[in-house]
């Protein structure tokens, strides 16, 4: 395994995953840990992050300098190397210019780290200081037009360092220099596989659960759809699957999610039907924040009533990725007895927020793996397409995509106009396009003409997105005719819509969801 030391870069995670597509295992860990706590984990080598600040800065933050005794490679990244060359005697100071954005790699030695790597390729920059003097031992591997030490490495030691950022998508052969660190300088092995994975996961979920019982919250999505087979896979019928039908899923949605679970993987489904409850308790509000606060105290009620029938269980199985464990490291830990606690949970998760002060145990098999990696599981161990690449679907549901009060007739007529966009979607062979493609019901009414007859109906609001993280969002460019069967098939399928309008603002200024 290698370790990343992070000193605050917005890229450690992507060295991460850079790390794990060479199919080795790789930790983010806080520039604090101490050479004792990294020994401990036995790593091949290590990477030394970006990071904001300058080493020479009073505050800046050190790693523990015992590292560089440590006798395996290190790699530093742009921070990381100006601090490696700091701390072994070399000078960095603020460079006369800049580099931000693209740079030729003007390669000096290309050999080692940087085989493969060709001469000129384009490196993503972003420096405001630069090495003046390298630290003895120290030798150039590449050069750009403003920066004279780009690359540079001790052979001896295996100490390497790069200006650059070679885990970007727009770096050019940043993978193959990866590549090169982690096998040919590190000699680690392709060992991180999800079949490794799912091994290990049911082991370790074994040895801690013993013979008690877990519950879990399933909500259809990959990570808990992923999480219920590998628990139930560890622990069988110790496990417990509770799913909360609230009402607001997508047609059908339900009943092919029990059916797939309880038929095709054997897992038995406790099957809440909660959606009278629910539809009550939004009746006749039309505030967005009012009505999601009402779904999640809803969704906690029904949640503490249901575990407190079939329980009692000793652990709640949370599907926490590694994103959020590096976001939220050291939080959320039980000072007496060192397991983490569901003391906080994001308003936006997908079982709709679990309580504050429930005091269940938790369980998170998947805490190592990032989102593409709960996919690979999720296609290894046989969930079908349709959950693996499902797209993000908010807790609240529907609901917040009928804008205004929440009836009956309201969420018919919006499953129906949302079954068609997805049928044609996935006819054109386009779900995988978009980020999120969706329907919208407006609580107005437009007037139209149909058969001679006067209408005065609801408009629907076509949202098809891009994004790569739901931060930000494009809308997206599709072609007319697509949007004219989409708008012919609503219009003459679904009784009380008389108009589409397609959605074309970009998240921001716009949000993807309308509320
Ligand atoms: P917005 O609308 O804020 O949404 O641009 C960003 C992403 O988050 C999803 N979303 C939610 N997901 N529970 C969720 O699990 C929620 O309450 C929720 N609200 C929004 C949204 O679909 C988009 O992918």
């Amino acid at each position: 395994m290698l370790v990343i030391l992070d000193f605050g870069s917005q890229y450690s995670e992507l060295i991460a995953r850079r790390i794990r597509e060479t199919q080795v295992y790789s930790e983010v860990l806080s520039y604090r840990t101490t050479v004792s706590q990294i020994k401990q984990l036995n790593p091949q080598g290590i990477i030394l992050s970006g990071g904001p600040n300058s080493v020479y800065d009073a505050n800046a933050p050190q790693c523990d300098p015992g590292i560089w005794d440590l006798e395996i490679p290190i790699l530093g990244v742009c921070y990381g190397m100006q601090l490696m060359v700091q701390q072994l005697g070399g000078i960095v100071e603020r460079a006369d210019r800049g580099e931000y954005g693209k740079a030729s790699l003007l390669i000096d030695d290309p050999t080692d780290l940087l085989t493969n790597v060709e001469d000129g390729a384009t490196m993503w920059m972003s420096h405001a200081d630069s090495v003046k003097q390298l630290p003895e031992g120290f030798e150039v591997l590449a050069h750009t037009e403003n920066t004279p030490c780009a690359a540079i490495a001790h052979h001896e030691k295996q100490l390497y360092g790069v200006q650059f950022h070679p885990e970007v998508v727009h770096s050019i052969g940043g993978q193959a220099l990866i590549r090169n660190f982690v096998y040919h300088i590190c000699e680690c092995e392709p060992t991180w596989t999800m079949a490794a994975f799912v091994e290990q996961a049911t082991r370790e979920i074994r040895a801690k659960v013993g013979d008690k019982r877990v519950l879990l919250a399933l909500s259809g999505g990959v990570d808990s759809s992923t999480l219920a087979f590998l628990l139930h896979k560890a622990i069988g019928d110790q496990l417990t699957c509770m799913f909360i039908d609230q009402g607001f899923m997508r047609k059908n949605e339900p009943e092919r999610l029990v059916k797939l679970f309880q038929e095709q993987f054997h897992i038995p489904v406790v099957h809440v039907k909660a959606r009278d409850r629910f539809l009550v308790k939004i009746a006749g509000i039309t505030d967005p924040e009012e009505k999601r606060k009402r779904i999640g105290h809803e969704f906690i009620r029904v949640f503490e009533e249901e575990s407190k029938r079939l329980g009692p269980f000793d652990y709640l199985a949370q599907g926490t990725l590694y994103p959020d464990v590096i976001e939220s490291a050291d939080t959320n830990v039980d000072p007496k007895t060192g397991e983490r606690v569901a003391v906080k949970i994001k308003s936006h998760h997908n079982v709709g927020g679990l309580p504050k002060d429930l005091r269940f145990k938790l369980i998170e098999p998947l805490r190592k793996l990032f989102k593409d990696e709960v996919r690979k599981v999720g296609k290894s161990i046989g969930l079908p397409e349709e959950i693996i690449n499902r797209h993000p679907f908010p807790g609240p549901g529907l609901a917040i995509r009928i804008l205004g009060e929440v009836t009956e007739e309201r969420l018919e007529i919006l499953r129906d106009a949302d079954h068609i966009v997805r049928q044609e979607i996935n006819r054109q062979g386009m779900y995988s396009k978009f980020w999120q493609a969706f329907a919208v019901l407006l609580p107005i009414r437009s007037v139209g003409v149909m058969g001679d007859q006067r209408t005065y109906a609801y408009p629907i609001v076509l949202r098809f997105v891009s994004s790569e993280d739901g931060m930000t969002a494009d809308w997206s460019r599709v072609p007319y005719d697509f949007l004219e069967t989409i708008s012919n098939r609503i219009v003459n399928e679904v009784p009380g819509v008389n108009r589409v309008v397609y959605d074309i603002t970009s998240k921001p200024p716009g949000t993807i969801e309308w509320e």
